[in-house]
Formats: C-alpha cells, sequence, structure tokens
C-alpha cells in the first residue's frame, strides 16, 4: 500500500509522514500504552458549584468487586511542592492554580472531589456511581451579564511594572465625540469548549519512588515535565514525559491539568500504573475553554472613511482563583493607522473553572468585534468595506512606531478580492436572493502576533544516507514532523522519504509546547541551524577525501551528494564521506532563539477572509457557501500541510461564528450541553468549499526561515466576515455569537 509520495525534495506539497500509522489505527495516543499492570481511574464530580465537602461515604463503592482505592481530600499523599493543608480550609487567593484533592473546598461544578481506581474502566465506573458525597452549599455566581459590575483590573495587571493587558491610551479618544460618523456597539461572544475528537488521557506510571513516566495528551512535553518535577520535588530528568500523537487540542492541553495531577496522585499512593481518560462531559470542566467575553467598541470617522477614533474594551469571565488573560483588545492597537485609540481590558471572577487560550486566543474573540465595528462603519459610511479598510491601512506599526517586519496584507486583500470577486457584492443589504436564498458577501482583516522561543533539534545522519531530526517540538495535528522533515530534506538535499523526524518526548532536545502559532518559527528555525551546521559537517569531511580535487569551489548538496568538489562534479555521497572517515553516524545539535529584531520591528502574521453565505429567509438557518482565505504569513513550509491550517482555521471560525455555545444553567452553575449532541462543532456538511491563497513570501526579519506563525490566524477575523455576511445578506446585525436562526427571525 503506497499512500503517499514523498519521492520530490522539491515538492512543496509532502503528504503527511505520519498520515499512514494515524489512518491505520498504527498511531499510538496517550491512552493507548501498552503497560504491564495498568489499572483504571474515573473521577467522581463536584454536583455544587460552591460550598465544601462535609462527608464522603465510600463504602458502597469500596464493595464493587475489584476497586482499588477512592482518593479524595480524606486520603490523598501529600504533593511535597504544594504548600501544607490549611485546618480549617481557606479559600484560595487569587492566582493560585487549583489543587486536586487538596482540601474540602469547591470553587465550580464539575471539580474533581473524588476519584476511583479499579482494575477495569468499567469496574472504577460503577464504583464512581456510587460515591455519596455531602456538600455545604453556599450561594454562586456563575452569570456573566449579572455580575459585570464586579468586572476589574486583573490583580498581576495592577502589580506588573508594565503589561500589555494595562489600559492604554495614544492620542485623544474625546475625539470620538466630534467625529462625523460615530458607531458605538456592543458584541458577546458566549463560552465554547475546543473539543478534540481525543479526550484527554494519562498513563502515569512511577518506576520508583522517585522516577515518573507519563503519557499525557498535552501540548507541551517539556513544560509538563517541569510541572510536574516541581510538584513533586524531583530533578527534572526523573520526570520522563510522552505525547508523540494528539488528536486535537486546541489550546486545551498547554497546561497540566488537574486530572493528570491526580492520575499521577494515585499511581503514587497506590505504586500501580494508572490510566485516567476523561469523559466527553468532563472535558467542560477539567480541560479550559473560551471565556464568555463582552466587547464594546466605539469608532469615529470621517465621512472620507479616515478613523479618528477608536476605544475597545472587553470584559472577560475568569475563575475565582486563577487569572486567565487574553489578547481581546490589543489587535485594535495595530491592525489600523488610527491617531486616537484607547483599549480597556477588565476580568469577571465567577465560580466557574479557569478558562484557557483556544484557537486563536483573544484574538480570535477581539476581532469579531473589531471586524464586525469595522463592517458596521462601511455601512454608515456607504463605502465598501474593503476600501475602508485600505484608507486606513496602517504602513508601520502605529502601536510601537515602528516598521512591521514584513507586512503583505494589502496584497492579501487584492489577491483575496480578485478570486472571491469581491467586486459583485451588493452594497444594498438583503438585495440578493438565490433559488430563495438570501445571499450576503462579508470580509474582515486578520491579524495575529508572531511568537519565536529558544529551540534546540540535533540532526543526526546515519551510514546508510538516511537522516533523524529529533526535538521535543509537538504535533497537536498541523502536521509537525512533515513540515520539519520538509526542512531538513531541503537543507540537507536528500529525499523527503530519507529523513526521520522525532518529537513528543521530554528526552528529546528542549523546544516549545506548541501553543500560540510558534512551533515553525520556533523550532523550524533550529531544525533548519541544525541541519545546516550538519551539512557543513559533511562539505568538511567530503574536503578531506582523495576525490576532492577543487578543495576551495562553490559547493552544493543535493541528492544525498555534495557537488562542486569532484574533478568531473559527479559529486560525493554522504554514504561515501562516512564510509571514508570510518563513521556510523554524523550529527549536530544547535540551538535558535530569537535576538533583538524585536526592538527594531513589529512582527506579526497577517491575512483576510471572505465569505459568502446563504441565508434562509423562512428558518433563519446560515449556510457558508463560499471562502476564500488568504495569509501572509512569509515562507510557506509545505504548501499541503500549510493549506490545511487554514482550512481547519476556517471550520473552527464557522463553529465559532454559527454553532458554538456552552450553555449553562444558571441554577446549578452546570454546563447543559455537556456533550456533542448538544455542543454543536461544524461537521463536513457544514465546511463549504476553502479557497487558500498564501503571498509566500519570505519575512527577511523574523528567523532564518523566513516564516511566521499560520495556526492561528487561520481562525482570526472568521467570524467577523461570517457576521458581516450575514448582515448583508439580512440586513440584520448579530453582535452577539452564535448567529443561531432565533436570532435572524
Ligand atoms: Mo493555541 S490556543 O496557543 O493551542
Amino acid at each position: 500500500m503506497k499512500i503517499q509520495s514523498l519521492d520530490n525534495p522539491a515538492d512543496n506539497s509532502l503528504s503527511r509522514v505520519d498520515g499512514t500509522a494515524k489512518v491505520t489505527g498504527a498511531a499510538t495516543y496517550s491512552a493507548e500504552y501498552a503497560v504491564p499492570g495498568l489499572v483504571h481511574a474515573v473521577l467522581v464530580t463536584s454536583t455544587i458549584a460552591k460550598g465544601s465537602i462535609t462527608a464522603i461515604d465510600s463504602r458502597e463503592a469500596e464493595a464493587v468487586p475489584g476497586v482499588l482505592a477512592v482518593i479524595s481530600h480524606i486520603n490523598a499523599i501529600t504533593v511535597p511542592g504544594w504548600p501544607e493543608r490549611k485546618q480549617p480550609a481557606e479559600r484560595a487567593p487569587v492566582g493560585t492554580t487549583f489543587r486536586v484533592f487538596y482540601d474540602p473546598l469547591i470553587y465550580f461544578d464539575g471539580q474533581p472531589v473524588a476519584m476511583v481506581v479499579a482494575g477495569t474502566r468499567e469496574q472504577a465506573m460503577q464504583a464512581a456511581a456510587l460515591v455519596r458525597v455531602a456538600y455545604q452549599q453556599e450561594a454562586h455566581q456563575t452569570h456573566f451579564e449579572k455580575n459585570t459590575g464586579k468586572a476589574g483590573i486583573p490583580t498581576n495587571v495592577q502589580r506588573a511594572q508594565s503589561s500589555p493587558f494595562q489600559d492604554y491610551e495614544r492620542g485623544d479618544t474625546r475625539a470620538w465625540e466630534q467625529a462625523e460618523v460615530r458607531i458605538d456597539a456592543g458584541y458577546t461572544i458566549p463560552t465554547q469548549h475546543h473539543q478534540p475528537l481525543e479526550p484527554h488521557a494519562i498513563i502515569a506510571v512511577w518506576e520508583t519512588d522517585e522516577r515518573l513516566t507519563v503519557y499525557d495528551k498535552n501540548q507541551g512535553v517539556k513544560s509538563a515535565q517541569g510541572q510536574l518535577a516541581q510538584a513533586f520535588k524531583l530533578p527534572r530528568e526523573n520526570v520522563q514525559v510522552v505525547a508523540k500523537y494528539i488528536g486535537g487540542a486546541f489550546g486545551s492541553g498547554i497546561r497540566v491539568w488537574p486530572h493528570t495531577m491526580a492520575a499521577v496522585m494515585a499511581a503514587k499512593q497506590l505504586k500501580r500504573p494508572v490510566k485516567l481518560v476523561l469523559g466527553r462531559e468532563q472535558m467542560f470542566t477539567s480541560v479550559g475553554y473560551r471565556p464568555y467575553t463582552r466587547q464594546k467598541l466605539s469608532i469615529g470617522a470621517s465621512k472620507d472613511g479616515r478613523l479618528h477614533a477608536m476605544v475597545h474594551e472587553g470584559i472577560g469571565q475568569t475563575s475565582m482563583y486563577e487569572e486567565h488573560l487574553e489578547r481581546t483588545v490589543l489587535a485594535t492597537r495595530a491592525l489600523y493607522a488610527c491617531p486616537n485609540v484607547s483599549t480597556r481590558y477588565r476580568l469577571l471572577p465567577l465560580d466557574v473553572n479557569t478558562p484557557t487560550w483556544m484557537r486563536g486566543p483573544g484574538d480570535a474573540t477581539g476581532m469579531f468585534a473589531l471586524e464586525s465595528a469595522m463592517d458596521e462603519l462601511a455601512f454608515a459610511l456607504k463605502m465598501d468595506p474593503l476600501e475602508l479598510r485600505l484608507k486606513n491601512y496602517a504602513e508601520s506599526d502605529p502601536e510601537r512606531n515602528l516598521p512591521w517586519s514584513a507586512k503583505a496584507l494589502r496584497e492579501c486583500y487584492e489577491l483575496g478580492a480578485a478570486k472571491f470577486r469581491w467586486e459583485n457584492r451588493q452594497m444594498e443589504p438583503a438585495s440578493v436572493r438565490r433559488n430563495g436564498m438570501l445571499v450576503g458577501y462579508g470580509m474582515a482583516s486578520s491579524l495575529y502576533g508572531f511568537h519565536r522561543h529558544p529551540s534546540k533539534a540535533r540532526a543526526v545522519m546515519h551510514a546508510d544516507g538516511s537522516v533523524t531530526v529529533e526535538s521535543a517540538t509537538m504535533d497537536i495535528g498541523p502536521g509537525t514532523g512533515t513540515a520539519m522533515t520538509r526542512i531538513a530534506a531541503k537543507v540537507l538535499g536528500v529525499n523527503a522519504g530519507k529523513v526521520h523526524f522525532e518529537l513528543g518526548h521530554s528526552r528529546l532536545p528542549d523546544a516549545p509546547g506548541q501553543n500560540g502559532s510558534s512551533t515553525i518559527p520556533s523550532v523550524g528555525s533550529a531544525v533548519h541551524v541544525a541541519c545546516e551546521a550538519l551539512k557543513s559537517k559533511l562539505i568538511g569531511l567530503a574536503r578531506q577525501m582523495p576525490e576532492a580535487k577543487k578543495p576551495e569551489g562553490q559547493v552544493a548538496v543535493k541528492d544525498g551528494r555534495v557537488f562542486g568538489m569532484s574533478a568531473g562534479d559527479e559529486g560525493i555521497s554522504f554514504t561515501d564521506i562516512l564510509k571514508y572517515h570510518h563513521l556510523n553516524e554524523l550529527e549536530a545539535t544547535e540551538e535558535s532563539k530569537p535576538g533583538t529584531e524585536r526592538d527594531r520591528y513589529s512582527m506579526y502574521s497577517f491575512g483576510c477572509h471572505f465569505v459568502e453565505v446563504e441565508v434562509n429567509p423562512l428558518t433563519g438557518e446560515v449556510r457558508v457557501t463560499r471562502v476564500v482565505t488568504c495569509a501572509d504569513v512569509g515562507t510557506i513550509i509545505n504548501y499541503k500541510t500549510a493549506r490545511s491550517q487554514s482550512v481547519g482555521g476556517v471550520a473552527g471560525g464557522i463553529g465559532m461564528a454559527l454553532m458554538e455555545h456552552s450553555v449553562m444553567d444558571h441554577r446549578f452553575g452546570r454546563y447543559v450541553t455537556s456533550d456533542l449532541a448538544g455542543y454543536h462543532i461544524p461537521v463536513h456538511a457544514d465546511v463549504p468549499p476553502i479557497e487558500v491563497y498564501y503571498i509566500d513570501k519570505p519575512d527577511p526579519h523574523v528567523n532564518p526561515i523566513g516564516s511566521k506563525g499560520l495556526g492561528e490566524i487561520a481562525i482570526v477575523g472568521v467570524a467577523g466576515a461570517i457576521a458581516n455576511a450575514v448582515f448583508n445578506a439580512t440586513g440584520k446585525r448579530i453582535r452577539e455569537l452564535p448567529i443561531t436562526p432565533d436570532k435572524l427571525i
């Protein structure tokens, strides 16, 4: 069976190197490791949102055959890295990571209160249902709209000398009052959950009292290693974290969550390997979510469409014990040329679990508001929305007063508009019908910050000419191994089929977790420099060989050979180089990290989306019928996997705009959409053909490979573009997501 072609190293469309392993089931995910002596854990979760546990009766549960233990705050081991438990228990101050089985206090509905460990998962599930927990309940507050008055400046922003989340003002936004045309509108996005196909899962194995291995679904093996080593006061190298395959994460795996700690604690207590797999319902309260956020945007412009003032305020939800901060209002400072801009960001603590980063965190939220408001302004001005954006195009970063490292947003607009045939858009809403459906066009800009972290990679050439490259980076779905294979193959001049890329193990060279669209910019650079170093070593060794007649000539590598040295220039093969020098392998390890370029340039990925929708005038059903998405993210490493990222981002944006909504019953502080029947995400039938275009020009200032992040800019702006298309189709401006039929009829 040959599914993928890896034959052409110059081919910019490498298929996934692990595609066959994934579709044939050969890929091993966290819950699938065959560990001898494994036992199974199931969580018991709180049925109140605030209060404390007064008693746990586990007698019936313990009587279930196969049950080994019922663990709770009453009998859980002490975690050495945590502070001593207080008697009586005190509510954790803001900024405290939630500690599982630590004390009897309840902070949110769905909080783990006990865990049953048994010989089989079925035994553990049955017993978990029999654990009786008694509570002293206190009044909870989970309703965002009823509590907005309690929103405040985050405490760590108050304490910080300087923070991007501080209030911001440039110019004087009182200019808004005098503007000829003014927009003043509020926008709301509800809580949304990541919903990866693979639920979070862990197998925790203590080889000795001092040595731990976890197979854990997460987005950063090195950071999980660090957090677990700290909690158990162990040297880092005593903790190993493995996460080679991830079935989607979207931000839900950036932290070590309480369920991970619970499994590790149980394994230590029972001296047995413990497996814990979250149920879908538990995914709603265990691994974060995109926080409910309310925003207000005031934009003032002159009649010719020049922006005079923008005021952007955002309030995001957080938990009572932790502050989760997002870039909600930040894009407004940088995206458009506007002299007077102010932003304010507040947090509203509620009796819920802590939110986390999800698919373009902050920016996807903020740009829904900004790009909707820009569309409202364009309509008030009777101006084409694209023309309005071009009129206020920022030639340099208006926030930092610095040049962009590179910005081809104008090219994105032009390319996207041409491919979409934007010129066919009608200014008058609800004026186009097709087969009885209302048809509308919408567009939005997209911007996402550039994130690059120090990263290491090791490249090894083996005696047979094959190459292994390794780094402790991750693949949560974008195809990291494929992109890195492509970089290595290109630098070393070998067939991509000769390259094997290893990731997802904390033993590998240090690399950041996969988040903030930082993998290609960071790890891609490390792989590039490591392979360059290996290439130099190969060339150096080739020069010492008798065939190397022209030791000072121009050399190049191609097809596994060094050219430009030998007399007839038939090339010296890599295998001959290693053989001549009696080497089994040749290796190079390099680190790549940012320098001072950020002091001189502002660095962002840019993009735009054009969307066509059809709205059923009778039922209010919205179908996205056509999407053109364009991005300027510097050099595209591998077109095929990049395109998948863009398609996935648009699909996520369709979910955000039209479907995703975690509904809470505030009487209980509990989500009622706690499965995939209640929480809707797009299926294939909801996703139309998506045309993807890249400018594909290297950014000369960001890193050695000229590439910026793509994963998240793919979703940023999509919800705004869809809302704008819905307005164009119907004349109805929906400022609260998701745009469900009830809001349109
Ligand atoms: Mo992304 S939300 O940084 O995984």
